[in-house]
Parts: C-alpha cells; structure tokens; sequence
C-alpha cells in the first residue's frame, strides 16, 4: 500500500511558506498521488495557480462559487473524492475559520464537507503562532481529529526566532505517507465479500435479499486504510469500490464460491459479509416463466456454504464471519461460530426495531471469538468497520 493513485486535496493558505506547498505537490505528485490543489485567495498573493496546475497536471481551484466546476466536479464531489486533505502551509486565519466551522471560501468548505482525514501544517510568525487564541483553535482542531504537523522552530521570513516555521515538504511527505503504509495490517492479504446474491429463476427474475453491501464495502475501506491488500468480491450493488481495493463482481452465490474459493487459500483473512443465499432454484428456466399456471412450485437447491469452506481449508486464513440474525442473536451468532470453525463472528441484529442492519448507514455490532467477546455500539458503518478491523488486527496479532 502506498500513496499510489490515492486523491490528496491540498489546501494552500495565504502564508510566506505557500512557495513551499509546490514541492509538498511535487513530492506527492511523483510518489503516484493524484493531486488536487485548492487555494484561498490570499495564497494567490503568494504563489501561482499556474505552479500547481504544472506540477499536479490539474486546474488548480479556488472558487466556490463556479458554475462550470459546480456543474461538473462541484464543492461536495471534491470533498467526496479526496482521500486524504492537507492544509499546507495553514495560516493562523485559515486554522481559525476551521476550528469555528466556517465554511466561507472553498478551501474552508471543502474541509467541512469532507469524511476524510484532515492534516494541518501551521505556519506563521512564532507571535502569531503563540498567541493564545491560534493555541485555543489548535487544540479545538485536535479535539475535532486533525492532526497537527509541526511547526518546526528556527529562523522566519520576518527575522524572528521561534516557533512557527512550516515543516519542510520532505518532513510533511514523510508523515504523509507513513499515514498509507504502516498500517497495522501492512502486508495482510485480506479478501472480503459484500453485498447480496441473486439467484436466478429465469432472465428476468432472481431470488435476492435486502442486503446492501454497505457493512462490507467499508469493512474493505478499514482494512485498506490499515495497510492490508484488499480484494473485495461483491454481488450487485452501485456501491462505489473503496480506493485501493481490487474488486470482483458475481452475480450468484456459485460465482461468489467460485472467485472466493480461487483466492482464498493465499489469503491471511477472510471476513465475510456478504448475504449469500441459502438455496438457488434447482432449474433456471431458460426463457421468461408465462403467466398461464395457477399455481407454481419451485424446487430450492442448497449452496456451497462459502465461510464453512474458506474456514475448513488446511492452513487458511483467519475468518470472520456475519450473523445476521432477528432473534436470539448472540446466542445463534456463537454456535455458527462453533459449528462452522470460524475464528471470530460479528453478530448483527437486523430485527425491524434494532435500528441498523440491511441498507441503513448505521449499524451495530456484537463480536464473538473463541474465549472472549465484545459489544460495539450503533454507529456509522464505516466506523464500526474501523472498530471491527481494530479487534480483527489484535486477534490476528495475537
Ligand atoms: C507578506 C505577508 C506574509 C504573510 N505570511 C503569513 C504567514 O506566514 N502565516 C499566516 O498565518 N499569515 C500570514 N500572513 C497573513 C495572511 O496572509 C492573512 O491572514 C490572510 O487573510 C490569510 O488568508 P487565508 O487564511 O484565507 O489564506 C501574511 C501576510 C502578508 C502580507
């Protein structure tokens, strides 16, 4: 794993040290980053929007109210795409408008409309640095989760001695990049089902379930960001492929066997959180059934049961498997667990009243393993993954 094709958004705010954003943009730009470089105004009193554009190969953005981007790649896209935001250098104006939430130019915009970490290089006069208030609104932006890098100390554009100086490119680089590649899970090859199967009763008709590979989309997206080598098979969903991760679509729970099967004997871990059918239709007509019978009967056939075989293979990978379950739900969770040999199960209540579950953005969860146990509460799905990956780390480490 490395910065390769990861979407950095980088954020150059009015300081002296704007100069050196072009060599933070450089050294991305050649570690394979795509790049895209926001400015706030002030920045351009400091350096070109030319610059970027060279080094990056993208217009270099600054407005937010443009139509022609807004119509093509607008505020909210652009928030959506980045991986990874770093505002460098951060004026003392900039980290204020971030640690109130203001949102009046894009760069300020785009860090509030984005889900993705934001890192923050301060820069500025060691006075300015110091203030109280600059202090105040750097503590308010680490308790909000950015991460501060630097400043470093030493000499300033404005002669003085102190703290304040951006770090150098090479040191953000640096951080940056350890952010992608010394994940608790580097070198982990992980593969990961999602999402429902369909089986097929004729062309037009299929057997599915309410599943929508959300859970396992971002469980793919937490073992990435952790450093692992992510394969991800899913059945049908509009998702979009976490970035990183390589992906297999399968239709029917067969396929799903197929290409998890083909793969999983080189794996370190398998979660599996795809819905996968239980039976598929005996016979697939092979043109569309007529509306002529009263009455129809269909003959179910059972399928392979995929995490069952994954878990029974001689030296596998370590397997976590999905519950979901209406009732009784850490009492069935335990003995799948037991019966299928499986290493740790995520138990999942999808009951009507649980809240979470099929298709909704939150979930909760309650994890199983041999000899221990423990709760993870109704949040986000891409946080609750990041929490499940956290166990799945310390188990597999242990
Ligand atoms: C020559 C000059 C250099 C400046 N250097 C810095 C600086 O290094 N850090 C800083 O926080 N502000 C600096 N400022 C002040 C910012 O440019 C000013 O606060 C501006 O409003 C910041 O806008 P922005 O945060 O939207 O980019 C400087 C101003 C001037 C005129």
């Amino acid at each position: 794993m490395s910065l390769a094709n990861r979407h950095i958004l980088l954020g150059v705010t009015g300081g002296i040290a704007a100069y050196k954003a072009a060599e933070l943009a450089r050294l991305l730009v050649k570690a394979g980053a795509r790049v895209q470089v926001v400015m706030t105004r002030s920045a351009g009193e400091f350096i070109g929007a030319m610059t970027f554009q060279a080094i990056t190969g993208k217009e270099t953005r600054s407005d937010l109210f443009d139509s022609a981007h807004e119509a093509a790649m607008g505020h909210i896209e652009l928030a959506r795409w980045a991986d990874l935001v770093i505002i460098a250098p951060a004026t003392a104006n900039f980290i204020a408008l971030m640690a109130r939430g203001s949102a009046n130019d894009l760069l300020s915009t785009l860090c509030l409309a984005t889900a993705a970490p934001v890192v923050v290089a301060p820069a500025m006069n060691r006075q300015m640095w110091s203030d109280p208030a600059t202090q105040a609104n750097i503590e308010t932006l680490q308790e909000h989760g950015r991460l501060i890098l630097g400043p470093a100390a030493g000499e300033q554009a404005c002669g003085d001695v102190g703290p304040g100086r951006m770090l150098e490119p090479a040191d953000i680089f640096d951080a940056v990049n350890g952010m992608f590649t010394s994940g608790a899970l580097a070198g982990v090859r992980a593969l990961v089902t999602a999402g429902p199967t369909r089986e097929a009763i004729d062309p037009v008709r299929f057997i599915g379930n309410r599943s929508s590979g959300k859970m396992g989309f971002a469980i793919a997206q937490a073992l990435e960001e952790q450093g692992a080598e992510v394969t991800l098979v899913a059945g049908p969903s509009q998702l979009p492929t976490p970035s990183g991760v390589t992906r297999i679509d399968v239709e029917a729970a067969l396929e799903m066997h197929n290409a998890v099967m083909q793969i999983a004997a080189d794996c370190d871990l398998f979660v599996a959180t795809a819905a996968v059918a239980d039976y598929r239709p005996e016979t697939v007509a092979s043109s569309k059934i007529k509306k002529t019978a009263e009455s129809q009967e269909m003959r179910l056939v059972r399928n392979p049961d995929i995490l069952a075989d994954v878990a029974a293979l001689a030296s596998g990978p370590f397997t976590v498997g999905f519950a979901a379950e209406t009732d009784n739900v850490v009492a069935y969770a335990d003995e799948k667990r037991q019966r299928k040999c499986i290493d740790m199960i995520a138990a999942n209540d999808v009951s009507s009243q649980s809240g979470g579950g099929f298709d909704s953005d939150e979930n909760a969860l309650h994890v199983l393993w041999e000899g221990g146990q423990q709760e993870l509460p109704m949040t986000g799905k891409l946080r609750l993954a990041r929490q499940l990956v956290e166990l799945i780390s310390q188990k597999i480490h242990a």
